[in-house]
């Protein structure tokens, strides 16, 4: 089964609002002729209408970083999926490994966001992945099967085949050290028999794994040569327009 490449960027938190219009109009020229694969960026939240403007009449797609899971309430701090929306996104990362480490994201947490993404009608991209001492103790599949099946609870076939997966390996995320090409395909792999097991044929074989952890112009090429990788999500390597479009144009 063919399955149409995604490559996403994260830029975590980084750029101005000028930064964001910069790096717009030195990348766009580079990706007018992209038409092989589906390209989205996630900025910060205050670049993100920017973002949006910037991108209209192009193929290029706004996704956010993170989202709270009620659509309106007294939750100082959050942003609700519905104003996502209304920005102008079409998707939203969900449950990116450094919201785990450091601001508490839990399985059950990315499922409640994961459920409202779904209902505003945005694409979920949601992260996966081990820590290096989880690698290292053996503990890989039994990390991702946890967190599989805790985002994943309770999701109809339907809305599964509205999700991105995304395996990001908590020990490749910024380090320079990326996952080789074997590695990835065998966590892809694993996730895709989790994703057979607990929805239809149909809809694993269609979902699409993105690969994420220090993906950079000069390793995409091996990355995306895998069968088992549907494209990438690129954090540090995104930041930079001629890097980034050298990654899309793999
Ligand atoms: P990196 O980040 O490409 O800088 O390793 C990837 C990510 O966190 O999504």
């Amino acid at each position: 089964m063919s399955r149409r490449p995604v490559i996403a960027g994260n830029w975590k938190m980084y750029k101005t609002r000028a930064d964001t219009r910069q790096f717009f109009e030195t990348f766009k020229p580079l990706v007018a002729a992209s038409r092989h694969c589906d390209i989205t960026i996630a900025p910060p939240f205050t670049a993100l209408s920017t973002a949006v403007d910037a991108a209209a009449g192009t193929v290029i797609t706004i996704a956010a970083q993170n989202a709270h899971w009620e659509p309106e309430g007294a939750f100082t701090g959050e942003v609700s999926m519905p104003m996502l929306v209304e920005t102008g996104c079409r998707g939203v990362i969900i449950g990116h490994s450094e919201r785990r480490q450091y601001f508490g994201e839990t399985d059950e947490s990315v499922n409640r966001k994961l459920k409202a993404a779904l209902q505003a009608g945005l694409t979920p991209i949601v992260c996966v992945g081990e820590l290096a001492a989880e690698r290292d103790a053996n503990l890989t599949q039994a990390v991702l099967r946890r967190q599989f099946e805790g985002g994943f609870a309770a999701l109809t076939d339907v809305e599964f085949s509205r999700i991105l997966l995304a395996y990001e390996p908590v020990w490749a995320i910024g380090t320079g050290r990326t996952a080789t090409p074997e590695i990835a395909t065998s966590a892809h792999g694993f996730l895709r028999e989790l994703a057979r097991k607990r929805f239809s044929p149909e809809c694993a074989s269609a979902l699409r794994i993105l690969y994420g952890g220090s993906v950079k112009p000069d390793n995409i090429k091996g990355l995306m040569a895998q069968e088992e990788i549907d494209g990438a999500l690129v954090g540090g390597a995104s930041l930079d327009a001629k890097s980034f479009a050298a990654i899309v144009n793999f």
